[in-house]
């Protein structure tokens, strides 16, 4: 077995993140060690997206470098995994023949055979098949996880890429997710987010006994020692009562929806295969509002969809208006290799069009965003400590509840939970300081 110095660098999503961790977790137990820079590592691995184009040429730029290494280190080995690789697998020896290995999402294990065998200098390409999840992941990862519960979507979102390179969807059943949350809270993680693409779809597949996604939470939110539960993301066609219900009912499910609306205009959400209309979606955040008064609600929003007017646009304002998000994440559409949506390229929309449309949504997004922090002035907020502000190293950072990063005057160590008075609140982020008594208290500890 060839080993030496290994360097990773990660593209896109949290799920990639948490595919990075378990390569490096994999690597280092096959005896590898990290390489401080990518040019001084035997083996250079990127673990790719590929939801927006910007992220496919930043990606090459990095690629050509790993070239120049290899070029004056012949015998360096160069890996490319993740959703880039998956979709490029029927071209990505011919057009980047340097490269030497290739794998899907979640293919991690492949890798590892791969690297173990006598195939190194081989050109391999492995398919999507195996969760990353069956393999350790990097010590030290402290209070937080990331936990894939499923792999792929059985959704057909016109402009989506996921399904092509993920595959259609599998759930990792309820005792094995059980039994890695209780490995985790007893190494000392306190807080966890389950990760998949459509989250609330978990557990349809599983044989002999289906389960469902509010279900799987109950079983998070009783393991001893987990004191926050996340998720991301689900979709609105599957968010039903019993999964808002259990951010009422469960003390460890955080007072957080991250609810993906993509466009306003029931016409636009036809056209990119949502199966919602504007009226489901609204009725879906009156349910949260009634059920769960506090609860901070975020949202994807694509502008400039195919075939998306000014009309459509109007009524994609109107819902950001209505909703009063409390952040979203916005982008401009993107044309997937692949997707129906890439094919429909008669009604694509001006990229100056596009650009000035994300411009009025931003303006709404953040003065609503900004108004819905003004709910936490005054009160006092569960935090967890997260480390210190960049910007001032004397503060504490934290998260709220409501997923909101703070910044306080305080004492605490990474994955505390405190008492923070609040004080300030922009769309961004709260400021606070933890109450004296507490800080006392603390201190005398
Ligand atoms: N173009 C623009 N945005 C996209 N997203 C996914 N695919 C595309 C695309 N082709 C956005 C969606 C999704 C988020 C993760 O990325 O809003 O929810
Ligand atoms: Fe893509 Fe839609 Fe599945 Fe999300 S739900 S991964 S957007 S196909």
């Amino acid at each position: 077995m060839v080993t030496g110095r290994y360097h990773v660098t990660t593209f896109g999503c949290q799920m990639n993140a948490h595919d990075s961790g378990r390569i490096e977790g994999l690597l280092e137990s096959l005896g590898y060690l990290p390489a401080p820079k990518r040019d001084e590592a035997d083996l250079i691995l990127f673990n790719t997206c590929s939801i927006r184009e910007a992220a496919d040429s930043r990606f090459v730029a990095h690629l050509m470098e790993a070239r120049a290494v290899k070029r004056r280190r012949p015998e360096t080995v160069i890996g490319v995994g993740g959703c880039w690789a998956q979709s490029m697998k029927d071209e990505i020896f011919a057009d980047y023949p340097f490269v030497d290995v290739a794998f899907g999402p979640g293919q991690a294990g492949k890798l590892a055979e791969f690297l173990a065998s006598d195939s190194i200098g081989a050109q391999g390409y492995f398919e999507f098949e195996s969760f990353t999840a069956d393999l350790p992941m990097k010590a030290g990862q402290g209070h937080h996880a990331w936990v894939q519960i499923s792999v792929g979507c059985n959704c057909r979102c016109s402009y989506c890429i996921v399904p092509t390179t993920r595959g259609r969807e599998v759930s990792r059943s309820l005792d094995e997710l059980t039994g890695e949350i209780q490995d985790l809270a007893a190494r000392g993680v306190v807080e966890v987010t389950l990760l998949g693409q459509n989250v609330n779809a978990w557990g349809r597949d599983l044989r002999p006994q289906r389960s469902s996604f509010s279900e799987l939470l109950s079983c998070v939110d009783s393991v001893e020692g987990i004191e926050r539960v996340r998720y991301t993301s689900p979709h609105p066609k599957d968010m039903r009562e019993d999964v808002i219900e259990a951010h009422a009912s469960l003390p460890s499910v955080c007072e957080h929806i991250h609810l993906p609306l993509q466009s306003g205009s029931s016409r636009i959400l036809k056209r990119m295969r949502r199966t919602y209309d504007r009226s489901r979606y609204m009725d879906r955040v009156a349910m949260i509002r009634e059920r769960v008064p506090d609860c901070a609600i975020t949202t994807d929003i694509i502008v400039g969809f195919p075939g998306e007017t000014d009309e459509d646009f109007a009524e994609t304002l109107e819902v950001a208006e209505e909703v009063g998000f409390d952040g979203a994440f916005t982008f401009i559409f993107s044309p997937r290799r692949g997707t129906e949506a890439a094919e429909m390229s008669d009604a694509f929309v001006d990229h100056d069009v596009a650009r000035k449309r994300m411009d009025r949504l931003l303006e709404v997004v953040r003065r609503r965003g900004s108004e819905r922090a003004q709910r936490f002035l005054g009160r006092d907020l569960e935090v967890m400590v997260e480390g210190t502000s960049r910007e001032d190293p004397a503060r504490l950072r934290g998260r709220t509840r409501h997923n909101r990063n703070v910044y306080f005057d305080g004492i605490g160590a990474p994955g505390d939970l405190v008492e923070v008075s609040i004080t300030g609140a922009t769309s961004q982020s709260l400021t606070g300081e933890m109450a004296l008594a507490a800080a006392a208290q603390r201190l005398s500890r």
